[in-house]
């Protein structure tokens, strides 16, 4: 698909629900004693791989992604492999509710899948009392023999939520105490959702404890997700004529790093929360943003903004003065190498970036020429790259462009409704 300059980027928008709230309501849902009731849940391929596994494992599902009921079953050891996708999500969570159940698994994914590393999970979960093996290098397949697991202390040397959501998910069962405790603290929609749910579960800065608890069915409700929004904030802060509004979105702290950081680089936008239950739910205005400069990144907000990261490098090329992140090491195992696609990619396109094992360096003020791109089959690279055509010369064409619906299927449809 081909992304050509434009002239104008006016709308009122809402962006589809939050990815990672979609995945803990399926699996929490799964886990509770009795029926739940979800609403407009997130439908896309990585949740629907999540909601395919809980069902090979015993849950009932009926209804729509607008309103889901869910009846849990006894969990039980599937006949076939359990097939993961692009999701690291669903994997790391459903390795630590297949550790703690007393069944046997395999989880398999993906070409991208299948280069994550899986030993991240695999050690806490093991030092609990689940049996693993995998292929080399600790990727997948991977066969867990789940059982009765007891609490540990695990100090985690990633900020993950992924890893720290699969301790937790496992400790609900395990006998004793858990701890999970992490660098910086990571978003924490696991522990929102299961306190709102009445485990017992504590935090004190970045440790998590959970004591063996049951969960009650539920009813809830599913924000829209703020990184699938930031992609239409980027666009509305660089594009010399925009204003745009989110509505509806989630406006959790541990999520909103890229929006301090826009803050940061003196862009105009603003967010105010105007609801708020298990999570805050607000409105965001982005508008065109003459002053952006050039910031080095600090580092302990990296986590907030895991998956918009690469978005800095595209806000960096308009800004004045140069954008440096640093201590993002983490983007290189998600769905692609994201350091070296954003590098590779941009420089197609005439810009001049500097690669760091662990970040970038783009100086501003500069012009993106046009040219072909390839996000290598990842959902964020596609979107920001086609941003990077709106915002070009010559218009950008992006490969495989289909890859979006991994998160955000609606993207070129909601894209097209806010330019002229
Ligand atoms: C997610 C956590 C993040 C993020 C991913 C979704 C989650 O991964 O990149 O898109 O739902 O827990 P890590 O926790 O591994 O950083």
């Amino acid at each position: 698909m081909k992304l050509v300059p434009v002239r104008k980027v006016r709308g009122e928008i809402s962006v589809p629900t939050d990815k990672s709230i979609t995945h803990r309501a399926l699996i929490f849902a799964a886990l509770a004693e009795g029926e739940s009731t979800l609403y407009n849940l997130l439908r896309c391929l990585d949740t629907e791989r999540t909601k395919d596994v809980l069902e090979k494992l015993g849950t009932k599902f009926e209804g729509d992604w607008t309103k889901m009921k869910v009846t849990p079953g006894v969990f039980r050891t599937p006949t076939e492999p359990l097939f993961c996708g692009n999701s690291g999500t669903t994997t790391r969570l459903m390795a630590g509710v297949i550790a703690s159940h007393e069944i046997f698994a395999v989880l398999y994914g993906d070409d991208s899948l299948s280069r994550r590393p899986m030993a991240r999970v695999m050690e806490p979960l093991g030092m609990m009392g689940a049996k693993f093996l995998a292929r080399e290098n600790n990727f997948l397949p991977m066969a867990i023999q789940g059982g009765r697991l007891k609490g540990i202390e695990y100090e985690s040397k990633v900020a993950s939520a992924q890893v720290k959501s699969a301790v937790i998910i496992a400790g609900l069962r395990a006998e004793g105490k858990t701890t999970v405790e992490e660098p910086v603290k990571s978003r924490d929609h696991t522990e929102r959702m299961l306190k709102k749910l009445g485990a017992s579960i504590q935090e004190e800065g970045n440790r998590v404890t959970v004591w063996p608890s049951s969960i009650k069915g539920f009813t809830m409700e599913i924000p829209g997700d703020v990184s699938s929004a930031s992609f239409f904030v980027a666009l509305g802060v660089i594009h010399p004529n925009a204003r745009i509004v989110v509505r509806g979105v989630g406006l959790n702290e541990t999520r909103i790093g890229f929006l301090k950081t826009l803050k940061l680089m003196g862009a105009n936008v603003e967010w105010r929360v105007e609801n708020e239950d298990v999570e805050p739910i607000g409105t965001i205005v982005a508008e065109s943003s003459p002053n952006l400069r050039g910031i080095e990144v600090p580092v302990e907000m990296i986590p907030s903004m895991i998956d918009e990261v690469p978005l800095l490098a595209l806000v960096g090329v308009f800004a004045e003065g140069e954008t440096v992140v640093k201590g993002a090491e983490e983007l290189r195992k998600k769905e692609s190498d994201r350091i070296r696609v954003v590098v590779e990619n941009f420089r197609r396109l005439g810009v001049t970036i500097e690669e760091f094992p662990d970040g970038f360096r783009v100086v501003g003020r500069q012009r993106i020429r046009g040219g072909v791109v390839d996000p290598e089959g990842d959902h964020r690279m596609a979107m920001m790259f086609s941003l990077a055509g709106l915002l070009s010369e010559e218009g950008v064409e992006v490969k495989d462009h289909e890859c979006v619906s991994v998160s955000f299927p609606e993207f070129y449809g909601i894209l097209e409704k806010v330019i002229a």
